[in-house]
């Protein structure tokens, strides 16, 4: 079946109903959308279905013929997008085991909503699940990234 990951399309031999997650990493060697709890609760496994958080875990191959995938691999081409730059300048990362399911659910939420206010934060945010507790950081990082998304704009 082919699918499109990052950009690129990709032949991939599994049957219909493997979950995307273990496409990702294990043919794809796409290991930056980590496995957490494999049921749908942690959202350590987000990545963008047609720029819509979809828990990689629940989702099969089969329905993501044809639709444009991306992981954290492939939201900026220098890493360097401005949830990510907002992510290192603040320092968010712990153990970092849930960071890519957050930054992918950031830049779902600030593709919808330029000003996101804590209840859209929490809102968009609160199915990730992160057990060394950076969601002080992880909101503060939001408000950073939309900044530099609205300056971006301004510059153009
Ligand atoms: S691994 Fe998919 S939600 Fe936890
Ligand atoms: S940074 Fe450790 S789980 Fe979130």
């Amino acid at each position: 079946m082919q699918i499109s990951v990052n950009g690129k399309i990709h032949n991939v031999d599994a049957g219909e109903e493997t979950p995307l997650l273990w496409v990702l990493r294990d043919h794809l060697g796409l290991t930056g959308t980590k496995y957490g709890c494999g049921i749908g609760a942690c959202g350590s496994c987000t990545v963008l279905l047609e720029d819509e958080p979809v828990r990689a875990c629940l989702t099969l191959l089969g329905e993501v013929e044809n639709k444009k995938i991306t992981t954290i691999e492939g939201i900026s081409p220098e890493s360097n997008h401005p949830v990510q730059q907002a992510w290192e300048e603040l320092q968010v990362p712990q153990c970092g085991y849930c960071q890519s399911g957050q930054i992918i659910s950031a830049v779902a939420l600030l593709s919808e909503t330029d000003e996101p206010t804590d209840e859209d934060i929490d809102e968009m945010m609160s199915g990730i699940l992160c057990r060394c507790g950076t969601y002080p950081r992880i909101r503060e990082a939001i408000k950073l990234a939309a900044r530099k998304i609205s300056e971006q704009r301004t510059n153009q």
